[in-house]
C-alpha cells in the first residue's frame, strides 16, 4: 500500500477539477487524474507532473459502468486503497433548458452524468475508500441547486433550467442520503459549490478563477476526523438547501 494519501478527481483534465488535482498534489498527495478522453488525459497528467504533482492517469467516463469498474481496478493496483474521492465531472446539457421547452433527453443526459455518474463512481470506489484511515468524498454541486437560493430575490442562481440546476439539487439530496447511510464509518461526504468560475462550462463567463473554485473542495477533501458530513458548503460556509 502507498504511504502517500491517494486521491481521485473525476473530470480533472481541465477547469476546476484540474485545479483540485493540482491543489491536492501540492499537499504531496498522489492524485489520480480522471478523464474520459485519452488525449486530454495524457496532456493533463503531463502538465500536473511538470508542476511537481505525483499524478497518474485514470481513464474514466462516469456514465460508463465498464469504464468506472476499470478505473477502480487501476486505483487498487496503484495504491491498494483510496483516501479521497472528488466527484467533480459535470455537464450543463446546453440549451434550451426552460421547463416548458426542454427536450426530456437533455434532462436524462444531465442526470446520468451529474447524479447517476456520482453514484456509479462512488459505489465502485467505496471498497477502496473503506480501506483508508480517513476517507473523504466531495461532490461538486452548485449553489444553483439550492432551492432556498432559487427563491431568494437577487441571488445568483443561473438561467432557468429544468436539467442542470435540478441535477445539483438531486445531487445534494443524494449526498445527504450517503451521509446518513455511512454515518459512523469514518467516511465524510459533503457537497461543494465552487462559486461562479470562468471555465468551459459557462463559456468562461464566471467571475472567479478555476483555482479559486477549487478551494472549498480541497478543504472538504482534507477535513479532520471530527469534520462535518452531509453538508453543503462554499468558501463562506454552509449553503442553505
Ligand atoms: N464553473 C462554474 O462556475 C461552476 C459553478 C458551480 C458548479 N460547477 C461544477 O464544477 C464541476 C466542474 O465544472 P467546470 O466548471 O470545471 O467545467 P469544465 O471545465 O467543463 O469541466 C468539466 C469536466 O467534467 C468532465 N466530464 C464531463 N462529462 C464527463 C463524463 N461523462 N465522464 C468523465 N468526465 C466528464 C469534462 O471532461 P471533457 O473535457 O472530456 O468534457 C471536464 O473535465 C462541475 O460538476 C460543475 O457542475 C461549476
Amino acid at each position: 500500500m502507498s504511504e502517500r494519501t491517494i486521491a481521485l478527481v473525476t473530470g480533472a483534465n481541465k477547469g476546476i477539477g484540474h485545479e483540485i488535482a493540482a491543489g491536492l498534489g501540492a499537499l504531496g498527495w498522489s492524485v489520480g487524474v480522471g478523464a474520459r478522453d485519452p488525449g486530454r488525459l495524457d496532456e493533463a497528467v503531463a502538465a500536473l507532473r511538470a508542476a511537481g504533482v505525483d499524478a497518474f492517469g485514470v481513464p474514466l467516463d462516469v456514465t460508463d459502468d465498464a469504464s468506472v469498474a476499470a478505473a477502480a481496478e487501476l486505483v487498487e493496483r496503484r495504491g491498494g486503497r483510496l483516501d479521497v474521492l472528488v466527484n467533480n465531472a459535470g455537464i450543463t446539457g446546453g440549451v434550451p433548458q426552460e421547463p416548458t421547452r426542454v427536450d426530456p433527453q437533455i434532462i436524462r443526459t444531465v442526470v446520468e452524468t451529474n447524479v447517476i455518474g456520482v453514484v456509479r463512481v462512488t459505489n465502485a470506489m467505496l471498497p477502496l475508500l473503506r480501506r483508508s484511515a480517513a476517507p473523504r468524498i466531495v461532490n461538486m454541486s452548485s449553489s444553483v441547486g439550492s432551492l432556498v437560493r432559487q427563491q431568494t430575490p437577487g441571488a445568483e442562481t443561473g438561467p432557468i433550467a429544468a436539467a442542470y440546476s435540478p441535477s445539483k439539487t438531486f445531487l445534494n439530496a443524494v449526498t445527504v442520503q450517503y451521509a446518513k447511510e455511512l454515518a459512523g464509518t469514518g467516511i465524510l461526504i459533503n457537497a461543494a459549490c465552487p462559486g461562479y468560475c470562468a471555465t468551459d462550462l459557462n463559456g468562461f463567463r464566471g467571475h472567479r478563477t478555476a483555482q479559486q473554485g477549487a478551494q472549498t473542495a480541497i478543504r472538504l477533501a482534507t477535513l479532520p476526523d471530527d469534520g462535518p458530513t452531509g453538508g453543503f458548503f462554499d468558501d463562506d460556509g454552509s449553503i442553505p438547501w
